[in-house]
């Protein structure tokens, strides 16, 4: 029996799959098809996949062609499948062409001639349109963002607004962008949705503002200041049906969504404790250090912290309490907080001109699992036993600065991937704004 084997990602499944699958069956008797995960496609940087796998798997299997349907999530896999299912032939279309020529040694590689015109990335442009993004503030992360949007297909950042034009026009000239201005609402003619860089204290307004102009918002963390406004703008985003996302880049990245799936699946048993770090020195000029208000360690940083703990030990803390040190102008430049849950306990750590180890420790009744600094950028992780032999460290893919993770969970949550949300839940988001709210009345 000669068997046949071929990969790919069948999004919006189309001509050309059906085609390749056709003549890849024809090449044997027997047709093995790789379909890659999500996570994959994510690791190997194809941020634009729309179909889930579940639905990828469905449509290659009513082609009728795949005898067996099996899953690729990693790097390498494709020799140890030809040596595992004993392959004679492995196959894909010839925009390949040249690529797999080192398979060449274990079976025979044969590039089908694609089929012309047809493409999922042809469909996807088609079926969604471009989104057309607008960048509300031009501070140190809206600089970050047009490199990463690069990366991302389905959307492009085309206008920048600023109240001040000549940062709006300086941002813009940067960056190419058609349109630089300070009239809010010639901008929203220009976009279907808006990235929120602007200070923390002013996102509340222009989340309302841009949902009440029918735009999707994605805004940076600390979205809210409060429960309260976090309550409402969810509200007010559900009720014009319109996504609003908290960019906290680490929740859409897939070594951190590995990472809670794992810590969640029982593998260091009950989670106990988690204890998250995050510290940085910066000039003792920037905002984050003379802003009175709304400055300090905590209201910077523990949009980070507080993510693995409420995703890990939930949103329902029994109580929480600070500790800080200050700086002479009053502000938290080093603050501890505690959480007592019901069945466990957990700490934040946050710091802006104190160095610490910034690493995250998830502690269970069977071992722990330890991120090394930088865990909100996750590389890798080491699940950790009583019996040293059984430990494991397990490495994560992260591209870029990121952002092009969370930039694409929007695009697909536009294009109606409701699953996405569970990244970062609402109540997940409430909850952060809450805790922060309650620093600020404790620490100011
Ligand atoms: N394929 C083909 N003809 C096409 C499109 C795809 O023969 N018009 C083949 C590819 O060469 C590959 C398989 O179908 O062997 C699965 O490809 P996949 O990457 O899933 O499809 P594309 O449409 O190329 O996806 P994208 O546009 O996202 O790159």
């Amino acid at each position: 029996m000669k068997k046949v084997i071929t990969y790919g990602s069948f999004d919006l499944f189309h001509e050309g799959h059906y085609n390749l699958l056709k003549r890849a069956k024809e090449l044997g008797d027997y047709l093995i098809v790789g379909i890659t995960t999500e996570y994959y496609d994510m690791q190997r940087g194809k941020l634009n996949v729309i179909d889930s796998l579940l639905d990828r798997i469905e449509n290659v299997k009513n082609s009728g062609f795949a005898d067996e349907i099996i899953i690729e999530d990693h790097d390498g896999q494709k020799l140890e499948d030809i040596i595992k299912y004993k392959i004679d032939i492995f196959t894909v279309g010839s925009d390949w062409l040249g690529t797999f020529d080192f398979l060449k040694e274990y079976c025979e590689v044969v590039y089908l001639e694609r089929t012309k015109y047809i493409s999922s990335s042809i469909l996807r442009e088609s079926r969604f349109p471009i989104i057309r993004l607008g960048m509300i503030g031009t501070g140190r992360i809206a600089k970050r963002f047009p490199d990463e949007i690069k990366y991302v297909s389905g959307i492009n950042l085309n206008a920048v607004y600023n109240p001040r034009i000549s940062s709006a026009k300086a941002y813009a000239k940067m960056f190419e962008l058609d349109l630089a201005t300070d009239d809010i609402g010639l901008f929203y003619q220009n976009v279907d949705a808006v990235n929120i860089a602007s200070p923390h204290e002013t996102h509340y307004d222009y989340i309302i503002k841009s949902l009440e102009h029918g735009k999707h918002v994605l805004c940076e963390k600390p979205m809210c200041l409060s429960k309260k406004e976090a309550e409402h703008v969810y509200e007010l985003a559900k009720k014009n049906k319109l996504v609003l996302m908290e960019g906290i880049k680490t929740a859409y990245t897939p070594g951190f969504t590995q990472l809670i799936g794992v810590a969640r699946s029982g593998i260091i048993g009950n989670i106990r404790d988690v204890e998250a770090s995050f510290t940085k020195l910066i000039p003792g000029n920037c905002r984050e250090l003379t802003d009175l208000k709304y400055g300090g360690s905590f209201t910077e940083l523990a949009s980070y912290t507080l993510l693995p703990i409420i995703k890990l030990m939930g949103c329902d803390y029994k109580n929480v309490h600070f500790e800080s040190l200050k700086a002479e102008n009053g502000l938290d430049i080093y603050t501890k907080a505690y959480f007592y849950y019901k069945s466990g306990l957990a700490t934040s750590k946050t710091g802006l001109g104190i160095k610490s180890e910034g690493q995250l420790l998830i502690s269970g009744t069977k071992g722990y699992i330890l991120v090394k600094s930088p865990w909100w950028l996750t590389k890798g992780y080491e699940i950790c036993f009583e019996d040293i032999t059984k430990n494991e460290f397990v490495k994560t893919k992260f591209l870029g600065d990121g952002l092009r993770y969370e930039i694409s969970d929007f695009v697909k949550l536009i294009n109606g991937r409701s699953e996405i949300k569970e990244k970062l839940s609402e109540k997940e988001s409430i909850t952060i704004a809450e805790i922060i709210n309650k620093s600020l009345q404790t620490l100011k």
